[in-house]
Formats: structure tokens, C-alpha cells, sequence
């Protein structure tokens, strides 16, 4: 997997290393203050957590070529690995809407499935332009009950304003979304497609025409050099 994505010869969306930790303050600081500003629920990050998930190889950073904070997500597991969630998608307000969620979330996926390649990948989210992102990479929309049992995960909900909506209805619904990509459901895609000789017939059909080309000049030449040999010899 390649690390360096160089997007449109402005930013670089690349797996955080420890040189990115100087920007944890600054990512949190703008998670807070979108939250706020969109007025629903996100959950809270300390800007520890995100150093540690950029110290453990599971977060994505985007930058200017000149190291000045873009955008940022992570990955979490859970139940032991069978899940792996996309999480804390946040981009810098200046560069919104410019393709940066779209790059940062495919590396994100791509880093998942490298590192966890049986896992599904969860996402749970109130945004229109996440939703679209997670559907164009194969995630589908589910119940709830189809994302991890386990309380750990849940936990990361109880910041968000509208916890009380989740622990009303026994968490069955909230106004995020519930999405899934089931890496089972993509391997029929995923092998690589046999040789197929009818497929291939044309193409089998001019390589067997310019064959016969050459091979045919070549018997000709041989033939008219004979012929000489042969009217010399005479
Ligand atoms: C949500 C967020 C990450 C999107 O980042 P972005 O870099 O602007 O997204 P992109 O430019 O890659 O856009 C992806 C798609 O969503 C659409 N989109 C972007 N922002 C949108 C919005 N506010 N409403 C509806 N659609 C939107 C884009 O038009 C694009 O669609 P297209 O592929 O058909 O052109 C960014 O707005 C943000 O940081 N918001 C605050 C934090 C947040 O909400 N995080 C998500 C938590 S789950």
C-alpha cells in the first residue's frame, strides 16, 4: 500500500506518523467547534486518543505540501477485529467540499481492509456527504443490531446530544445512520476473472492474422531464395 497520496498537487493524504502529533490539538479543537456548529451529535475526542491512534499507524491525515492541518480520520476495532469502524472524519473548513473526505475516507478504507481484510467496516453518521462517500465505496445502510453488541462501542455515543434518543429505544434507533461494507459479500467481485477464450477471440484472431503474416513472408522469402539457389545451380 502506498502511503503518499499527493491530491491535485496541493495536499497529501497519507497514514499519520508521529511527526503529525503536533496537530492533535488543532484536529480536536475543530471537531468541538463543527459539532457545535452543526448543532447535532459527534463524539468526543481527546487529543491523546487521536496521538495514539496516529502512533499506532490507524489514522489518516491530509496536509498542504506545506504540513498545515487539512483533514483526519481514524480506525477503531472492535469484538476483537471483526469490526473496524471509519471514525472522527473532519476536514478544515477552508478546504470543505473539495474532494478531501472522499480521499481521506478511501485511504482510511483501503488502510482497513489492508490491516483487517475480514472485518466489516462500520460507520455510523447524520452527514449527507459521509453517506455518499460510504455508499460510493460499497457500504450499505443497516439496522443497528447488524453493528457490534459490544458496550465499548456505544460508549463513544454517550458525548453526543442525542444519546438520550439511543438509550430510549434501546439502541435500535438514533438519528445516525448505520452502514456496513461486508468484505463476504464483495469477493465474488474482488477474485480475479479467468482467461476467457470467447471473451478474447478477437483479439486471440489478430494476433493469429500477424502471425501468419510473418511467418508466411518468411516461408515466401525462403521459397524465392530456393529458387535462386536452384536457377545458379542450373
Ligand atoms: C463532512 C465533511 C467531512 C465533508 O468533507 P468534504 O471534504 O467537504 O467532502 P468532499 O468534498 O469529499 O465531498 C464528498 C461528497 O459529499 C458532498 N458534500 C460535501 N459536503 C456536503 C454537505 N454539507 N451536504 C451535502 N453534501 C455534501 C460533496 O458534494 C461530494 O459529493 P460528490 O462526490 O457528488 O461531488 C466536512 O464537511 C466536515 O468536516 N464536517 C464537519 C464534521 C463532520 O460532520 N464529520 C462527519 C462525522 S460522521
Amino acid at each position: 500500500m502506498i502511503n503518499h497520496e499527493i491530491v491535485n498537487n496541493e495536499y497529501i493524504v497519507q497514514i499519520a506518523s508521529e511527526d503529525h502529533l503536533r496537530l492533535a490539538d488543532t484536529i480536536c479543537n475543530e471537531m468541538e467547534q463543527s459539532a457545535k456548529a452543526r448543532g447535532t451529535g459527534i463524539a468526543k475526542r481527546s487529543p491523546i486518543y487521536v496521538m495514539e491512534k496516529m502512533l499506532e499507524g490507524k489514522a489518516i491525515v491530509a496536509t498542504t505540501l506545506a504540513g498545515a492541518w487539512v483533514g483526519f480520520c481514524y480506525i477503531e476495532t472492535w469484538e476483537h477485529g471483526k469490526f473496524v469502524a471509519n471514525s472522527g472524519l473532519i476536514v478544515h473548513p477552508d478546504y470543505r467540499k473539495s474532494g478531501i473526505a472522499t480521499q481521506i475516507k478511501a485511504k482510511a478504507f483501503e488502510l482497513s481492509r489492508t490491516r483487517f481484510p475480514n472485518a466489516k467496516i462500520i460507520g455510523l453518521t447524520t452527514s449527507e456527504a459521509v453517506l455518499k462517500i460510504n455508499s460510493e465505496l460499497g457500504y450499505l445502510p443497516v439496522t443497528f443490531s447488524k453493528l457490534p453488541a459490544d458496550d465499548a462501542f456505544w460508549k463513544g455515543c454517550q458525548t453526543c446530544v442525542n444519546y438520550d434518543i439511543l438509550t430510549r429505544t434501546n439502541r435500535k434507533h438514533c438519528l445516525c445512520v448505520g452502514m456496513l461494507y461486508d468484505p463476504e459479500e464483495h469477493k465474488k467481485e474482488e477474485k480475479p476473472e479467468k482467461w476467457n477464450f470467447l471473451k478474447e477471440s478477437k483479439l486471440y484472431g489478430r494476433w493469429l492474422k500477424i502471425k501468419q503474416r510473418i511467418l508466411l513472408r518468411f516461408q515466401e522469402r525462403q521459397r524465392v531464395r530456393r529458387d535462386e539457389r536452384e536457377l545458379e545451380a542450373a
